[in-house]
Order: C-alpha cells, then sequence, then structure tokens
C-alpha cells in the first residue's frame, strides 16, 4: 500500500506530464471540457475547467481521495464520529442545520433547534423593545461568520436593526463606535465560545459599563456559568457547544446578530442553502461531489503544482469580506504540520489565502497575479442576477470577471517582453445564481466540507488550533512587564519594553 506522501508525489509525475501543455492547450484539445468539468448544486455552479488537470489528473485525484478513505470520512464527520481527535471530540455544524439519524447527529441537532427557538423568542422580545442598535462583542469565529453574513445579506433584512461589530482589543475601535451611538437604544451580545478569550471579556466590561450595567447584555456562550458570572441574566445567556468549532459557529446561536436583521426564516433560509450542501456531500458521487472536487484542486495546486498561495477573488461587492472569511476558516483549520497521531508530515499543507473584491482588486494586486513570477490559483465568485436595477453595469461588472479568468488562463504574447502575460494561471469560478440567505449558505458550506475534505487527504485535524495558545500565554506574562511589575525573560522583548516604557 503507497503512503500519503507516495500519492502525493504521484500526483507530482502528473503534474511534470502535463507541464508542456499550458491551460490554452488542454482547453482546446478537450471538446466540451467546459460542460464536463463543471457541477451545480441548485443555486450554485463551479466551473474547474480553468484548473491545470486533464481527465487523467482528475481520475489520480479521485484515487488519492479514495485511499484517503474519504467514503467513509464524509459519513464519520456528518454522523458525529470524533473527527477532531487531539481534542476528542466530533465537529458536528453540520447538525446545525442539517438532521442526520445517527443518535449522536440527532441528539445534537435536537439541542440546535432548542437553541434557535430561544434565540427566535429572544429576536421578538428584541423586536417588541425600544433596542435599534445591536453590538456583536466577538472576535476570530465569534466575529468574522457574522459579520459576513450582514455584510452580504444586508439587502435581506428589514432595518429594524442596525448591526455593529467590536473585535479588536484596540480600544480605538470602541471609542469609535460608541462616539455614535446612545446606550440606552443599544443592546450587545458577547459571543465567545470559551467565555475566556481577553479581547471579548475587555471590550465586553467595557461596554457593560458604558450601558450602565447588564439589562441590555445577551451572552452566546458554551461557557454559562461565566457568561453569568459576567453579569448576564441566564434567560439572556444562548448556548453553544464544544462539538462547534469557532469558525464553524455561524449557523448557531452565534448568528444571534444575523437571525434579529433577516428574522427567523432568513435565517432558517440560509440554514436551509447550507442543508443542501451538507446533504449533496453526504450523497453525491465522488467525481459529482462539489465540496470534493474543490478540494481535489485545492490539494492539486498545494501538493503537485507546488503553489503556495491562493486567492478569493468575490466579483460582488456584498461578497467582500469573503477573503476574510476563508483566511479564517481555511488557514486555521489546515495551518497544521503534524498528523492526527502527531507525527511530523512530509507534505505541504495550507497555502497562504488572501484577496480581496473585484473590480477593485484588478487595479491593486491583480498585476502580480498575470505577471508576477509566482503563481497564485485563485476562486472568483460571481453573482449572475443582481439585486439593483442597473443591468448594463452588472453586465460590465461579469464582463471584467470573465475576461480576468479568461487572461489569466490563457495569457498574451505582447509586443514587447513587457507586454508578455504567461497565462496558464488556473481559475475556479463559481457563479451563484443569485445572492440570497440560501445560496449564500451553500457557498459557505461549500467551502467547509471542502477544507475538510483536504484535511482529509493530508491526514490531519482541521478542528483544532493549538498555534494560536502560545501567542496568548506570552502575551500574558508580558502585559506585567509593560505595567513595570515583571522582569521579561526575552532580551529583545525586554529591550523593545525599554523602548515603548520610556516613550509612553
Ligand atoms: O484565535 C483563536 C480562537 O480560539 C478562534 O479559534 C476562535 O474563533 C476565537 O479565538 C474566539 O474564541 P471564543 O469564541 O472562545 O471567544
Amino acid at each position: 500500500m503507497q503512503s500519503l506522501a507516495q500519492r502525493l508525489e504521484h500526483l507530482k509525475s502528473h503534474s511534470a506530464r502535463l507541464a508542456g501543455s499550458d491551460l490554452r492547450q488542454l482547453i482546446a484539445a478537450d471538446a466540451g471540457r467546459a460542460e464536463r468539468m463543471s457541477l451545480r448544486v441548485d443555486g450554485l455552479f463551479v466551473s474547474f475547467a480553468r484548473q491545470h488537470v486533464d481527465a487523467e489528473a482528475v481520475q489520480a485525484l479521485l484515487s488519492v481521495a479514495q485511499a484517503s478513505g474519504m467514503a467513509a470520512a464524509i459519513p464519520s464527520l456528518l454522523n458525529g464520529a470524533q473527527v477532531n481527535r487531539s481534542e476528542g471530540r466530533p465537529a458536528l455544524h453540520s447538525a446545525l442545520r442539517t438532521v442526520f439519524d445517527s443518535p449522536v447527529a440527532s441528539a445534537a441537532a435536537a439541542e440546535a433547534k432548542a437553541a434557535r427557538d430561544r434565540m427566535a423568542a429572544m429576536t421578538q422580545q428584541l423586536r417588541a423593545s425600544g433596542v435599534t442598535d445591536i453590538i456583536n462583542v466577538g472576535i476570530g469565529g465569534s466575529d468574522l461568520g457574522p459579520r459576513l453574513a450582514l455584510d452580504a445579506l444586508k439587502d435581506f433584512s428589514d432595518g429594524r436593526f442596525r448591526i455593529h461589530f467590536l473585535s479588536n482589543v484596540d480600544a480605538h475601535s470602541a471609542e469609535r463606535l460608541l462616539s455614535e451611538l446612545e446606550p440606552s437604544r443599544t443592546a450587545a451580545i458577547l459571543v465567545s465560545k470559551s467565555f475566556g478569550t481577553q479581547e471579548t471579556l475587555l471590550n465586553g466590561a467595557l461596554i457593560r459599563e458604558w450601558l450602565g450595567g447588564g439589562e441590555r447584555l445577551y451572552a452566546v456562550s458554551a461557557n454559562v456559568p461565566k457568561a453569568e458570572a459576567f453579569g448576564i441574566a441566564p434567560e439572556r445567556v444562548l448556548p453553544m457547544w464544544d462539538w462547534v468549532g469557532g469558525r464553524y459557529s455561524l449557523w448557531s446561536a452565534v448568528g444571534f446578530s444575523v437571525m434579529l436583521a433577516l428574522g427567523e426564516q432568513g435565517f432558517a433560509e440560509m440554514l436551509a442553502g447550507a442543508e443542501q450542501i451538507d446533504r449533496h456531500f453526504m450523497e453525491a458521487a465522488p467525481e459529482q461531489n462539489l465540496p470534493l472536487m474543490h478540494a481535489l484542486m485545492a490539494v492539486w495546486n498545494r501538493n503537485a503544482e507546488g503553489h503556495s498561495a491562493q486567492a478569493v477573488l468575490p466579483y460582488d461587492e456584498r461578497l467582500r469580506l469573503l477573503p476574510a472569511y476563508l483566511q479564517q476558516l481555511v488557514m486555521e483549520s489546515l495551518g497544521k504540520r503534524v498528523s492526527h497521531e502527531g507525527a511530523a508530515i512530509e507534505h505541504d499543507t495550507v497555502p497562504v489565502i488572501w484577496g480581496g473584491a473585484g473590480t477593485d482588486s484588478q487595479h491593486s494586486f491583480f498585476q502580480a497575479l498575470h505577471q508576477g513570477t509566482q503563481v497564485v490559483p485563485a476562486d472568483f465568485i460571481g453573482v449572475i442576477q443582481p439585486d439593483h436595477r442597473h443591468a448594463e453595469q452588472h453586465r460590465v461588472l461579469l464582463s471584467h470577471l470573465l475576461a480576468q479568468t479568461e487572461a489569466l488562463a490563457n495569457g498574451d504574447v505582447g509586443a514587447t517582453p513587457q507586454q508578455h502575460s504567461p497565462g496558464g494561471r488556473p481559475t475556479t469560478l463559481i457563479l451563484l445564481d443569485k445572492l440570497s440567505p440560501k445560496t449564500f449558505g451553500a457557498l459557505v458550506a461549500l467551502y467547509e466540507h471542502s477544507v475538510y475534505a483536504q484535511s482529509v487527504i493530508w491526514g490531519i485535524n482541521a478542528f483544532d488550533q493549538f498555534g494560536v495558545e502560545l501567542g496568548k500565554q506570552l502575551a500574558s506574562k508580558l502585559l506585567p512587564v509593560l505595567q513595570g511589575a515583571a522582569q521579561a525573560d526575552d532580551p529583545v522583548s525586554a529591550a523593545l519594553v525599554r523602548e515603548i516604557n520610556a516613550r509612553s
């Protein structure tokens, strides 16, 4: 039996085989490629036609997936097996939106439903109150999901509440926000799975003081006693569970602000979109399986072609926060260097994820995508039907989206070396028929499951994040140094603290 390293090495032999044929040749030599290399799941269409693969390479990738045990790994995730092995627990974000009938998954789904019912009742109460502004206080997974969803789906809100986000411990952020708000008309939701995150607790304390007490404070946490100890009444604390990772938690009460904006129905539609992808991920054959195929292209680009970055380029202003959201989802999940068993792994894992909204990004960093020495594969994301009346302007936007993917693939000889664009730069195109709560939910779930499938192939845990702990521990040691109450262990930090304190 081949080892994982050997299987990934084998992919490199396909990459070497294809090295002489650039994308343009692959496309020209393969009639029907555009149709064959695309998948649709309801309102979501994805084209892989401009990835640097041929049918044989796709077969090799599918064999890698099969050898990794993907057929069992997908139901393991969705049925609630302990896929987060280092922490000994399942990763059941799918149970927040889909009832799969294993005992573990259906018990989790029942808890999720009860929490959603409470959240709906609290939404009604808040709507009936005089509150006009809501502050979501949280960071990382307790911030990025609702922030993205609300920015993307603003048009689906009736505007009953203005929703604000406070994440950074930099108090400039709080000062700026609070200067615009009136305490008597504001409520705050402290969102923290652990209720131990320093940034959130400090911002929460600042808000509590500004509000004049805990009366309009709400919390979402897996640590209910700590939330109550903070001064939040139990009837205003919504639960979370250790079986939902922070970066996968948008669908839980972490999305309270999303329900406040979209209403119970809009929130349910977002969950329904994700449910479609959960069921598709569970049931579709490998070569038809959208999250799996998306993951296989990521593996191809990383391990066979050796690309160390991946761009995310939403051609829709409403999805401009998607790159930031995916940075946490993908990089916190896949930024790992040991196997489940703790053995050092011999292959590359996560690329750097970055990006920005088109067309603005075209006028900033696209030069490097077209002519830089490093090839950066990119996901382009577009929406076919806009929600505005300016049809012609929307066609202009889509013309740019199509033009960029074509230019990156095909390049241009140019009259001078400076004008030469080499082409051969792979892209995936994701098209949403419309941006709605449902297609939005499907899009995010597509990425979640793609991340999981990548982790299965790479033999790593997508659900822990021990790498973020060391910095937190050192910050707690350096705070007393800045306060003048302790000495720094590290000589460079000691000198830097002297510099800072001399000028404070
Ligand atoms: O930065 C690490 C992290 O643990 C993320 O994984 C998480 O989403 C974020 O902090 C916030 O954690 P919590 O919800 O517990 O405050």
